[in-house]
């Protein structure tokens, strides 16, 4: 079975995204219905190429005379300048027209990376995402952020560029490391937070049985995460307000991956971190809702807090620099209830350092 959700974007085109398994007929359907040129560029993760790239390439031929590949080094460091230029370089050099389409096939640093390239090449070329890790999936392949990172921070330098169609196909899930998956989950229970709290008892059934296996439950999981991206963004395409819901628990995260050097915890275990802390806040200003939510699942994110920043205030000055504070206030993203995010723009300190405590307790 396959899931389809409509994205209507202001002023721009439209298009879908197919979630399912296997559906390549899909997407040889699809580009044979929307490209005449029949030249293809594929922009791949290495891991995905080394493991899936055969299955790509007979698939893709079954439509496109000519798929050129450019493999992208698997890692964070491969968002950059360089890489950028190399794709270009590439896409430019193979004989690209304004119609050449360029499938972006990977996590989310192929997708921002890719997404970037085909962004500025020619002034846009089409683009399609076939996202490969759930994070991708639930989250970066949607919305049409693409971008780089910069010395100075990360994402500083990029575009909003919409893709023509996005196919999340879960058998490439079937080789993702555990620890992925487990990072792409911090995003959907945040989806649970902010829209939809069943999905904190659909994701604590499903880490059960079958565990973290592409099934028809997870796709669906998938289908209904990405849906409520989809409508939360659709709301405000250009990041003026409540875009900023999906950010739940990130204000905390960031600080924390930036404080314990990034790479000493995910992105995701820092969220999982963070939506503790922030749902502790959100209970201090009043809002009637229980953290433990999320012990199901605590165990998958065993992180010592007091080892890894013994130095709490540090969390607060990395949260004072963030580049998501407005007139030197931190802007927290809280909850009324589970389903009801708002903006809390925070007067001083105080309501952070005891959240903080409060995720130190609980992770020692
Ligand atoms: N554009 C957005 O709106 C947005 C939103 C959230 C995150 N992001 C960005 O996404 C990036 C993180 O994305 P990610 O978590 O997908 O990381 P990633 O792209 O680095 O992928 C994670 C790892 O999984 C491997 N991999 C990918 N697919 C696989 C598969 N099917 N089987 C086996 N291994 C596979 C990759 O080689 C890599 O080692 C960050 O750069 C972040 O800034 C962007």
């Amino acid at each position: 079975m396959s899931h389809t959700i409509e994205v209507p974007i202001n002023y721009q085109k439209n298009y879908t995204i197919h979630i399912g398994n296997d559906i390549w007929d899909h997407i040889i359907e699809f580009s044979s219905d929307s490209y005449a040129q029949r030249l293809a560029f594929v922009v791949i993760d290495e891991q995905v190429h080394r493991l899936h790239f055969d299955k790509i390439s007979r698939e893709l031929g079954s439509y496109f005379d000519r798929v050129e590949t450019y493999v992208v080094p698997e890692g964070e460091q491969s968002k950059n300048s360089r890489q950028w230029q190399r794709i270009v370089d590439f896409i430019l050099k193979n004989g690209a027209e304004r119609g050449t389409p360029l499938f972006a096939i990977g996590g989310g640093v192929t997708g921002d990376l890719a997404g970037f390239a085909a962004s500025s090449a020619l002034r846009g070329i089409p683009l399609i995402h076939l996202p490969t890790t759930l994070l991708a999936m639930v989250d970066s392949s949607i919305g049409g952020k693409t971008g780089i990172n910069h010395d100075v921070g990360k994402n500083l330098i990029g575009a909003f560029y919409q893709p023509d169609a996005v196919f999340a196909d879960t058998q490439f899930l079937g080789t993702l490391d555990r620890g992925e998956w487990i990072n792409g989950l911090s995003e959907v229970l945040k989806y649970g937070a902010i829209r939809a709290p069943e999905i904190f008892d659909t994701a604590a059934s499903l880490i059960e049985d079958p565990g973290f296996k592409p099934t028809e439950a997870w796709a669906e999981l998938i289908a209904q995460s990405a849906e409520i991206k989809v409508r939360v963004v659709e709301k405000d395409t250009l990041e003026a307000g409540t875009r900023a819901f999906l950010n739940y628990g990130h204000t905390f995260g960031h600080a924390l991956e930036k404080r314990s050097g990034y790479g000493n915890i995910s992105h995701g275990q820092a969220v999982f971190i963070g939506m503790i802390a922030a749902t502790y806040a959100s209970v201090k200003l009043g809002a009637d809702i229980e953290s433990a939510r999320f012990e199901p699942f605590k165990s998958l994110y065993p992180i010592q807090l007091q080892e890894l920043v013994p130095e709490r205030s540090a969390l607060i000055t990395a949260m004072k620099t963030d580049k998501k504070v407005q007139d030197g206030q931190i802007r927290l993203i809280l909850l009324d209830d589970w389903g009801s995010p708002y903006i809390y723009p925070c007067e001083g300190t105080q309501l952070i350092e005891d959240a903080w405590s409060h995720a130190y307790e609980k992770f020692s």
